[in-house]
Order: structure tokens, then C-alpha cells, then sequence
């Protein structure tokens, strides 16, 4: 009798833990998809026409690069193993259009358009002007001013202010540099391993709450900037407090009004930061604070309406845009980590917290798809790199030649 039960007992653990392998098979599938998904959709690409490709899968290049290689192999066995490897390193398409976008997101673009938050008026050139990277890289240099706010601003040379801004400029404090990291907050950096990459960079900016601790293996430890907005200064109770942010330099930037003046700014902020901001100045007197100069989100979201060839939000360019462009003008080179999504691309929108959004990626509010184009087209780096590692390598602007 107990024999029997006994047996009993043990087919029922024998069935519960074939149910608990199959759930982690299927789990472990499920996080291949993307690659799955990619090399599906290359195959198609093979047979649909040109105008049809997707903004996450395949780039013009690549196909055509694939194609390439076929007709030059010989024995199709061969051939079609090798258009597998090309096919796996498809990347974000520099050609991406609002068509690519889910429904969705269209039509959040659409509202956006029409709801003009920051009555931008667009009259430069474009839509559409077509640049070479090089030329491209010159007109970013020339155009987009990187500087903070100077104590000597008007209203910031007031009384009101005596003493709240760093007196050293910004420049004296941060770069020059060799070769910098960027570091997006996207959900695909968890379990990329790459902390120790980056942290053997001379420089690294992250982002508003991002964090290092506990998540040094994909992110590293180092941070030397640290772009945040101005609403998580004004919002977020833990700015005060958290530790988090007492490392490097800090840098708020808030959106203002298109073509304002920093007094025009003054009086009517995105969000209403400068109490909070003199509040953190008072108890981390050392530590450099500066505010963007609220011109700079906009002349670089002229860049992006010039060479886009249909209209974008019209509203500023994300946090992680603007980084970019900062450490462009301080360093050599800038290595962006998941900016362009690679293999492990997710709808999770951050690695340190669980919630999910496709509009992290593909952009909402921000302009992000033509953001991420105008990257891919100064990327120097390989697509394989981008693929593997979510790296994207745009040379500096100190020492171009224009
Ligand atoms: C950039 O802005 C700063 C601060 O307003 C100004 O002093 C400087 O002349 C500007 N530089 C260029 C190239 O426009
Ligand atoms: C602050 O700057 C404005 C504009 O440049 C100037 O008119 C004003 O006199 C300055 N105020 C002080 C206290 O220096």
C-alpha cells in the first residue's frame, strides 16, 4: 500500500517538473524572438519591394549587401548560410518613416503635430535636405551651441541668484576627452554584460534616475555627466535625497517656448525646476550643476526637421539626443550604448525599472525615429556592433575638418 502511494507521489513530482522545463523552454524561445523575427522578416524583404521594410528590421544596405553575396557564391547550400550571417546582423534602417511606426504611435505623432506645445515655426530648409555624414557633422558643429546658462544671464546676474551657478564655465570642467560613453537607460542593456566596456572609457554620461548600483555588470560604475530634465528635478522628491545623483557633473534642461530667449524662458519653464535647483546647489555647493541653455534643444531639432523628409513632433529631441550632441563636443569619440537597439532590443522601457512601452523606443513625444536615423547615418561603427553590443561610434567634433 505505502509502495503504491509512494510511486504515486513520485510520477506527480516526475510530471510537475517536465511542466516546469517545458515553461522555461518556452520562456528562453520567447527572448529569441526578436532575432526570429528579424530573420523572418529579411526573408520576405527578399521578395517584397523596397518601399515596405521596416524601421527595426531590414536596413537598404544590408539587403543589397546580401544579394551581393549571393551572386557571388557558388553552390546554394553555401549561398544560403551565408545570407543567414548577413541577415543577422540587420539593423535600424536610416530611412525609417512615421509609416513604419505602429498605429498608434502614428497617430500620437499626428496629435502632437497639430497640438504645437512649443509654437515651433520650421521656416530653414528642408524637409528632406540630403547630407553626407561628413557634411552633416560640419553643419552640427556650426549650428548647434553647446553651452550652459552663464551667471551673467540675464535674469540669472540678479540678486536672486547670486551665487547658484557654478562660476567656472563648463568647458573648463568637462572634456576635453579621448574616447567617451553614452549610456541609454533602454531595457535591452540588462544582461548585456557590458559594464566593463564601458567603464573603460575616458568619460560617461547617463541619464536622469538611471542607475549603477546593483547593475554594474551592464551598465559599469563610472558616471562623469549626468543629463537629467527639468521634470524629474522638479517632480521627483528622491532628487533631493538620492545618492544617486552626487557623482559628476549634473545638467537640467528644460524645454522652452520655440526661438525664446533665456528671459522669455524665465518666466515660462516646462517645468518650474529653480527652486529645487538652488534647494540641491545649497547642499552640494562642490559639486558642478549647470542648466542648458534652452536654445540648444531646438537648434538641434532644426538639424533634424532639415534632413527628415517629412515633419517630425515639434517637440524638443529626447534626453538621450541631446547627450549625444553634448559629448560629441567634448570627446574624440562617442561610444552610444542601446541607442540603436541591438539583438536584445525589448519594449521594456528601462533596465532598472518593469514597465513597457514600444513608444521608448520608436518615440512618442520626442522625435525619436528621426533621431535614431540621423545616428545611424553618422555611425562609423559596424552594423555587427550594433547588432551584438547596441553600439553605435559617431566621431567627435573637436577635430573634424570642414
Ligand atoms: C554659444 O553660446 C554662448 C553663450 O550664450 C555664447 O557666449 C557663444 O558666443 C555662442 N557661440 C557660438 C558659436 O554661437
Ligand atoms: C543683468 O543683465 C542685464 C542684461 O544683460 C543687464 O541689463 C543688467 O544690468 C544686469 N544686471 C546686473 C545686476 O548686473
Amino acid at each position: 500500500m505505502i509502495h503504491v502511494i509512494l510511486r504515486k507521489k513520485l510520477s506527480y513530482c516526475v510530471l510537475a517538473f517536465f511542466l516546469f522545463a517545458i515553461i522555461c523552454v518556452w520562456k528562453e524561445r520567447r527572448k529569441g524572438s526578436y532575432y526570429e523575427d528579424i530573420k523572418l522578416e529579411t526573408e520576405e524583404f527578399q521578395v517584397v519591394t523596397s518601399g515596405e521594410r521596416l524601421a527595426k528590421g531590414s536596413g537598404s544596405q544590408s539587403s543589397v549587401s546580401t544579394q551581393d553575396k549571393n551572386s557571388q557564391t557558388v553552390g546554394s547550400a553555401r549561398s544560403s548560410a551565408k545570407a543567414k550571417v548577413e541577415a543577422s546582423f540587420q539593423v535600424w534602417n536610416k530611412d525609417s518613416s512615421s509609416k513604419n511606426l505602429p498605429s498608434r504611435l502614428q497617430s500620437i505623432r499626428r496629435n502632437y503635430l497639430n497640438m504645437n506645445k512649443y509654437k515651433v515655426s520650421y521656416k530653414g530648409p528642408g524637409p528632406g535636405v540630403k547630407m553626407s555624414a561628413e557634411a552633416l557633422r560640419c553643419h552640427l558643429r556650426d549650428r548647434v551651441n553647446v553651452s550652459m546658462v552663464e551667471p551673467t544671464d540675464f535674469p540669472f546676474n540678479t540678486s536672486e541668484w547670486e551665487g547658484f551657478l557654478p562660476k567656472e564655465n563648463f568647458r573648463t570642467k568637462a572634456g576635453p576627452w579621448g574616447r567617451c560613453a553614452v549610456v541609454s537607460s533602454a531595457g535591452s542593456l540588462k544582461s548585456s554584460q557590458l559594464g566593463q566596456e564601458i567603464d573603460d572609457h575616458d568619460a560617461i554620461l547617463r541619464f536622469n534616475a538611471a542607475p549603477t548600483a546593483s547593475f554594474q555588470k551592464d551598465v559599469g560604475t563610472k558616471t562623469t555627466i549626468r543629463l537629467i530634465n527639468s521634470q524629474l528635478v522638479t517632480t521627483d522628491g528622491r532628487f533631493l535625497r538620492d545618492s544617486l545623483y552626487s557623482e559628476g557633473i549634473l545638467i537640467v534642461w528644460d524645454p522652452s517656448i520655440y526661438h525664446s530667449d533665456i528671459p522669455k524662458w524665465y518666466q515660462h519653464p516646462d517645468y518650474n525646476f529653480f527652486k529645487n535647483f538652488k534647494s540641491y546647489r545649497k547642499m552640494h555647493p562642490d559639486q558642478p550643476f549647470y542648466i542648458l541653455r534652452p536654445q540648444m534643444p531646438w537648434e538641434l531639432w532644426e538639424i533634424l526637421q532639415e534632413i527628415s523628409p517629412e515633419a517630425i513632433q515639434p517637440n524638443p529631441p529626447s534626453s538621450g539626443m541631446l547627450g549625444i550632441m553634448i559629448m560629441m563636443t567634448l570627446c574624440d569619440q562617442v561610444d552610444i550604448y542601446e541607442f540603436l537597439p541591438s539583438k536584445r532590443k525589448t519594449d521594456v522601457c528601462y533596465y532598472y525599472q518593469k514597465f513597457f512601452d514600444s513608444a521608448c523606443t520608436m518615440g512618442a513625444y520626442h522625435p525619436l525615429l528621426f533621431e535614431k536615423n540621423m545616428v545611424k547615418h553618422l555611425n562609423q561603427g559596424t552594423d555587427e556592433d550594433i547588432y551584438l553590443h547596441g553600439k553605435a561610434t559617431l566621431p567627435g567634433l573637436r577635430t573634424i575638418h570642414c
